[in-house]
């Protein structure tokens, strides 16, 4: 099986990246495939509604910045691990741009006359979703939203959700000092089939 873990924070050895290499730890026991994608190195343009992907190329963003490249890599995924740190409550901004995306170039939106509109998605079927949200809080519903609606939408499900409270408030207030979170997150990746 392969594993794509997608981090969103701009730390690419942060918090958020130590959960996702438990979580390929735990994976790799069963001899999956992992792989991580840090979002900050992909330099993603934003998605700027010119309606291409929906009409003239279906499912093909004319944008000229690799991101057709990572499209073929998250096709090629059973699993999915969207993890971001929380940031002002919400997801990180380069998450937020990668689920815009994801979502726009890969939703079918079809609007009849009726104003009746249905949604289907185009990414191949089978895959799953893992959801890793964390932050110095302990209130992360905002910043989990835009991520289940996007995988709801493209009708990806979501299996776990590994939701850390109160780490990372100070550098050395790492998870990994978190034994507990940790051997969840390991068990998250060793349950995987
Ligand atoms: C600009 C900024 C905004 C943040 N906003 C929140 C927040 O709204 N809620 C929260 O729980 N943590 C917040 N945090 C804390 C981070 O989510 C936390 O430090 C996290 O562990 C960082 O993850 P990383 O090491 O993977 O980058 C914020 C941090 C920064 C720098």
């Amino acid at each position: 099986m392969r594993i794509l873990g997608i981090n969103g924070s701009p730390h690419k050895n942060g918090n958020t990246y130590k959960l996702i290499s438990e979580i390929f730890r735990g994976a790799s026991e069963n001899n999956h495939q992992c792989e991580v994608v840090h979002l900050v190195d992909l330099h993603l343009d934003y998605c700027n509604w010119c309606g291409e992907c929906w009409e003239a190329t279906p499912g093909v963003c004319p944008i000229d910045d690799g991101f057709m490249e990572h499209l073929k890599q998250l096709f090629e995924a059973d699993v999915l691990i969207v993890a971001t740190p929380s940031s002002n409550r919400s997801v990180t901004g380069y998450m937020k741009n990668w689920l815009d995306r994801f979502c726009s170039s890969q939703l079918i939106y079809e609007v009849d006359e009726d104003k009746h509109v249905t949604k289907r998605s185009r990414v191949p079927g089978g895959k799953k979703a893992i959801i890793i949200v964390q932050g110095c809080t302990d209130s992360f519903q905002e910043t989990i939203e835009p991520i289940n609606v996007v995988m709801n939408v493209l009708e990806i499900p979501v299996v776990e959700r590994l939701i850390v409270a109160k780490v990372g408030l100070t550098e050395e207030d790492t998870v990994d000092k978190r034994p507990e979170v940790m051997h969840r997150a390991f068990q998250i990746g060793r349950s995987l089939k």
